[in-house]
Formats: structure tokens, C-alpha cells, sequence
């Protein structure tokens, strides 16, 4: 197992991260706990944190659907009554079991409830493990612009647990795999170089700790995304205005496929650019 100090709070990673969460848990005083998941981790990953964290046996289960039609103020509206309802105070836990839409969604829903409520981040997909749940980013889609709506707000821990992995369909798990190529594109040579030449699969515990790593040390040096982040916006601004495109006309372009598209985009814009100031 193997941990990361972020801004205040530590991203565990390992097959130790169950536990780490219920020891977690036992070090604060919690008044109750709400776990937002959608259908597919209610499913496939609920019942594994469950029995791995018996605290959370009288967790509120918040579910919502799969996808990134999720991350809209309705679904938020949704989470806040819910909230309210079961009588969610400043001392309750707010739990993100999901990819990047639950983490998204979850984190900005708990970062403004009541001015501001704790949350952790499990992530499950690929893309959430090696990105979306580190950063301190959240965000919902709005007026079919993706991230219109959000805060910087940092969880109070980040555990994963690449066990979730092994449900996750292929597609996701390509999806995912975008990210942690960009990470090695923009910031690590020797990344690139070790993902082409091993096995992605049976090294995927490797490349995760890599990409978190690489992030982490981006985000402290400018957390609120005034420099050198935006490095980590490579293939993120073609890549977003094709999946808003699609959106509009109510398809969807997953976020990892957008990001394999804009990068070659790009990649091709600043190449050509370069070709022409050489003129
Ligand atoms: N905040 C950030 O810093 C940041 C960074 C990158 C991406 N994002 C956001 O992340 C989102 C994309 O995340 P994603 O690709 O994880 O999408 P997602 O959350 O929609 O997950 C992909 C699919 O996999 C399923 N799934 C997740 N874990 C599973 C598991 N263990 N077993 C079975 N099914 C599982 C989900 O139900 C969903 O159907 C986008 O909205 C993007 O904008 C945010």
C-alpha cells in the first residue's frame, strides 16, 4: 500500500485501501454517512466497501443513474433533498463511490450542502482512480457546456482500491487508459516509454501510482489552476467542446474517447502552428 500526501489529505493506493478507510473512519466522529453511487457501482462495488467498512452498515445510499447526463443541477437537486430529508448536518460524511460523474457530481453536491460538508473519494473506473478523484476539482455540466458549474474543494481522503477494477467494462477501462497516457505525455518521458513497451494490464497498479504522482505534484504547485496546470488541460479543450457537441444533440461521447481525439487534434493545431512560424 502506498500513500500520497495531498492538500490536506492523503490518497491511499493498494489492495490495503478498504481498511484504510475504515480506520479512517474510526479516527473522526462522524454524525451519519451518505454514499453516492450509480447503478453499476451500487452493483459491483457497494456491497465490497460494505463488508470491507461494516461503519458504513448504516450508511444513507444516495443512487444515482450511470453517465454523464448525470452531472446536471437536477441530479444535484435530487442529492440536496435527499440530504435534507435524512437530516444531513456539518458533522455527516458524504462518500463518492463511483467514476469521475459520481466524484464530479458528489464532491461539488458536498462541497456547497450547508456551506460546505466532508467528503472522501473511492473511485472505481480507471479514469477516476488515475485522475478525476485527485485535484480537488468538481463539477456539473450546464447549458450543455461541460464543467460550467463547480468548486475547488479537497476531499478529506482519497482510497484506492484497484480490486474495483476487475467489474469495470473494457470500454471504461480504454476510456481511462487516456488519461494516464496524457500524464505521461505531458510531464514524464519515462512513463511514455515503460507504457509502450509493458504490459498496461498485468503493470496497471504501476501506472496508477505514476499518473497520481504526476498530478499530484502539478495540482500543489498551482491548485487553483491559475499556470502550469493547465498542462493537464492537453487534449481536454478539443476533447470537451466534442463532447458538449454531442450532448447537445443527446449522444455521448465518453470523456476518454474525447481525450484520445483531442490530443492527436491538439498535437496537429500546435504541430502545424510550429510549421508556419518557421515560414
Ligand atoms: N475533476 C477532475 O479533475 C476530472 C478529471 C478528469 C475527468 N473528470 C470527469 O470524469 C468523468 C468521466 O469519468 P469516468 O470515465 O470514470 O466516467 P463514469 O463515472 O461515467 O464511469 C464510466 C462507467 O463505468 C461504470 N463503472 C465505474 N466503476 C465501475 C466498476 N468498478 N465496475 C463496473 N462499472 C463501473 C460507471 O457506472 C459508468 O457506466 C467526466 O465527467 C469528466 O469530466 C473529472
Amino acid at each position: 500500500m502506498s500513500v500520497i500526501k495531498s492538500k490536506g489529505y492523503n490518497v491511499v493506493i493498494g489492495p490495503g485501501a478498504l481498511k484504510a478507510i475504515s480506520d479512517f473512519l474510526s479516527g473522526k466522529d462522524y454524525t451519519s454517512y451518505f454514499i453516492l453511487c450509480d447503478e453499476n457501482t451500487f452493483r459491483h462495488c457497494l456491497p465490497l466497501l460494505i463488508t470491507g467498512c461494516p461503519q458504513l452498515g448504516s450508511a444513507h445510499i444516495i443512487e444515482v443513474d450511470s453517465g454523464e447526463t448525470t452531472k446536471s443541477l437536477d441530479f444535484c437537486t435530487y442529492i440536496w433533498q435527499t440530504l435534507m430529508d435524512y437530516k444531513a448536518d456539518p458533522g455527516s460524511l458524504f462518500i463518492n463511490l463511483g467514476g469521475g460523474v459520481v466524484s464530479d457530481l458528489g464532491g461539488f453536491t458536498a462541497s456547497v450542502f450547508k456551506r460546505g460538508m466532508d467528503f472522501i473519494n473511492i473511485p472505481t473506473s480507471l479514469l477516476a482512480m488515475a485522475d478525476a478523484s485527485v485535484g480537488g476539482k468538481t463539477a456539473i455540466d450546464f447549458y450543455n457546456v461541460k464543467n460550467s458549474i463547480g468548486t475547488y474543494a479537497q476531499p478529506r481522503g482519497v482510497f484506492v482500491y484497484p480490486f474495483f477494477l476487475n467489474t469495470l467494462p473494457p470500454m471504461h477501462y480504454r476510456n481511462g487508459l487516456a488519461e494516464v497516457f496524457k500524464m505521461a505525455l505531458i510531464a514524464d518521458k519515462e512513463l511514455w516509454n515503460s507504457l509502450k513497451s509493458l504490459r498496461v494490464d498485468s503493470d496497471i497498479d504501476h501506472f496508477l501510482q505514476k499518473s497520481i504522482e504526476l498530478k499530484n505534484r502539478i495540482v500543489l504547485k498551482d491548485p487553483f489552476d491559475k499556470g502550469n496546470r493547465k498542462i493537464l488541460n492537453f487534449g481536454h479543450t478539443m476533447g470537451h467542446a466534442l463532447e458538449a457537441l454531442l450532448l447537445e444533440t443527446g449522444n455521448e461521447l465518453h470523456h476518454g474517447e474525447a481525450v484520445y481525439i483531442g490530443m492527436v487534434l491538439e498535437s496537429h493545431i500546435s504541430f502545424q502552428k510550429k510549421m508556419l512560424s518557421k515560414k
